[in-house]
């Protein structure tokens, strides 16, 4: 795990709440990677990303699902939607709470979603009551990575399964330069910290889970910075976001780092199945 100390709590629920508009004008209702096999839409590749989430996980017809880090709720209100799923939403942004629980609204599902605004890393809810734990790029803002998953597993019904889609250092033993673009990563998009695919496992299976599947889609996911990148130097987006949160510009800067990361493999794009004994 690579850690970015002085990264607080308080500075992601700003970052959310400032820039969940410019996530939406740059990128749609998904605040995650596409997920690319040809040429299709940045629109089309990250509602790919959710679908495939979907199946690699098996959620099924009425499941009962928790969304940690619900983000606009793209991905709740498709379970809603597709699977007539029963979700709850958590998010720690109150701006995303409201734009969650108005896009379900208007998109008729609002029946079958829940968004609360709270820290999942605090939030208490009731043990062994959810059959599918999602969480699609959240745990990188996490910090006690390895507690979460044991809280996860808690909520999980027995049968129950866990699907993280997560931002990961590479594998280690990582060189100085890798380190330093998994740091820059980590300051430019508030996360304290980024795990390895090894601690991913480690954490699901000290928390009793067993691992169904692990995936490397970072090939797959990384043309993602190339269009975020183009699209901010062909718009105004800078110059409206300093206007309104100097802070919040660090991560329009990291694109390309970003982008560096993953093609030197200091970064990976992951996905973890894992699962409750019945
Ligand atoms: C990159 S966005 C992903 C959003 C969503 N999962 C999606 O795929 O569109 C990260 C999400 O994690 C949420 N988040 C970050 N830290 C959190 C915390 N401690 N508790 C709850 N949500 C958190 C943010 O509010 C945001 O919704």
């Amino acid at each position: 795990m690579i850690s970015c100390p002085g990264i607080e709590k308080n500075t992601i629920r700003n970052h959310y709440n400032v820039t969940t508009l410019f996530y939406r004008l740059l990128w749609g209702r998904h605040i995650h990677h596409g997920l690319w096999s040809g040429s299709e839409s940045p629109r089309v590749a990250a509602q790919q990303l959710t679908e495939r989430v979907v199946k690699e996980a098996g959620v099924k017809q009425g499941d009962r699902v928790l969304d940690v880090g619900c983000g606009m709720g793209g991905s709740s209100i498709h379970m809603a939607s597709l699977l007539k799923c029963d979700v709850t939403g958590v998010t720690i942004s109150s701006f995303q709470r409201r734009w969650a629980t108005m896009a379900s609204w208007t998109s008729g599902t609002s029946g079958r979603t829940t968004f609360l605004c709270d820290d999942a890393e605090k939030i208490e809810l009731p043990v062994e009551s959810f059959d599918v734990v999602w969480s699609i790029e959240c745990t990188e803002h996490l910090f006690d990575k390895a507690a979460f998953f044991q809280r996860a597993a808690s909520w999980l019904k027995p049968g129950g399964r866990i699907a993280i889609c997560a931002w990961l250092a590479g594998d280690e033993p990582l060189n100085e330069t890798g380190r330093q673009l998994v740091a820059d990563v980590c300051e430019g998009f508030f996360c304290p910290s980024l795990g390895t695919t090894a601690d991913y496992k480690a954490w699901m299976q000290n928390a009793g889970l067993s691992m169904v599947s692990t995936h490397d889609w970072t090939d797959q996911v990384s043309r993602t910075w190339e269009i975020c990148r183009d699209r901010v130097r062909s718009t105004s987006m800078h110059k409206v976001a300093r206007i309104i949160d100097r802070g919040q510009l660090i991560f329009l800067d990291r694109f390309q780092t970003i982008l560096d990361a993953y093609n030197t493999r200091a970064m990976q794009y992951g996905c973890f199945i894992a699962e409750k004994k019945a």
